[in-house]
């Protein structure tokens, strides 16, 4: 049975940031928004007030969902920061680039065939800044893209950005209809989901999110 969501304001967020190096030209990945857009869907059919913030993608707002659309991982940020405070629950499946260029371009660069060097600054870490600036009881739930060391990888990310849950996947997953996921929720063990397509991994993770709220309003959180 499905664990209902009414009253609840979750925040989604889905797909790429681009971080331009001139107007033309950007650092990104292949990241489709398929599993953030899945996960906002579900969380909308539960009669939860979801807002999607989600990164350039070519698919359609769910119905029910308040969808904002942003292009770089300052933008994210900034529109996250907006939807927060009013928000229970953050499920943080965007894939973040780590870093933009330090300046960009401000017309399209003429090649020179000479070296040309990219000075890179880190973006923002949006899920550890707002899990650490929440208020109690509000829930908060990443995701880690692993190709190695996926467990060890996914748990330190899990305490370091103080998470409840965790949503572990590989690159295999970037754009495919089916994945593997494993779940860990804070102080528990580990979960591997069979094999499946997207919407049923999305029915998971959101099931996690509807114990994780009931919890919560049963006053029994934690890490707070
Ligand atoms: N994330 C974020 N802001 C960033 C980078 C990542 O909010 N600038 C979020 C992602 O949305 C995801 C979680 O952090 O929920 C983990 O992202 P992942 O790419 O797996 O790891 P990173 O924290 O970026 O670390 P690394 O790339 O070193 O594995």
């Amino acid at each position: 049975m499905t664990k209902p969501l009414a009253g609840m304001r979750v925040l989604v967020t889905a797909g790429p940031t681009r971080e331009y190096i001139d107007p033309v030209r950007y650092l990104s990945n292949d990241s489709s928004g398929q599993m953030g857009f899945r996960i906002a869907a579900e969380a909308a059919q539960r009669e939860a007030k979801v807002t999607l913030v989600h990164g350039p993608v070519a698919l359609g707002t769910p119905p029910g969902v308040r969808a904002v659309a942003v292009v770089s991982a300052q933008e994210m940020a900034d529109a996250c920061r907006k939807v927060w405070p009013g928000c229970d629950a953050l499920v943080m499946a965007a894939a973040v680039a780590d870093y933009r260029p330090k300046a960009a371009f401000r017309t399209k660069h003429k090649k020179t065939g000479k070296r040309l060097c990219l000075a890179l600054l880190p973006t923002e870490d949006i899920l550890a800044a707002l899990a650490c600036g929440r208020r109690p009881g509000q829930v908060v739930i990443g995701f880690a893209l692993e190709d190695r060391n996926g467990r060890a990888n996914a748990r330190s990310k899990l305490c370091r950005k103080k998470l409840d849950a965790i949503v572990l996947n590989t690159p295999a997953a970037i754009g495919a209809k089916v994945s593997e996921v494993q779940l860990l929720i804070a102080g528990g063990k580990w979960t591997r989901l069979p094999t499946a397509d997207k919407s049923r991994h999305a029915a998971a993770i959101v099931d996690v999110l509807a114990s994780l709220l009931a919890k919560r309003r049963a006053g029994r959180n934690t890490h707070r």
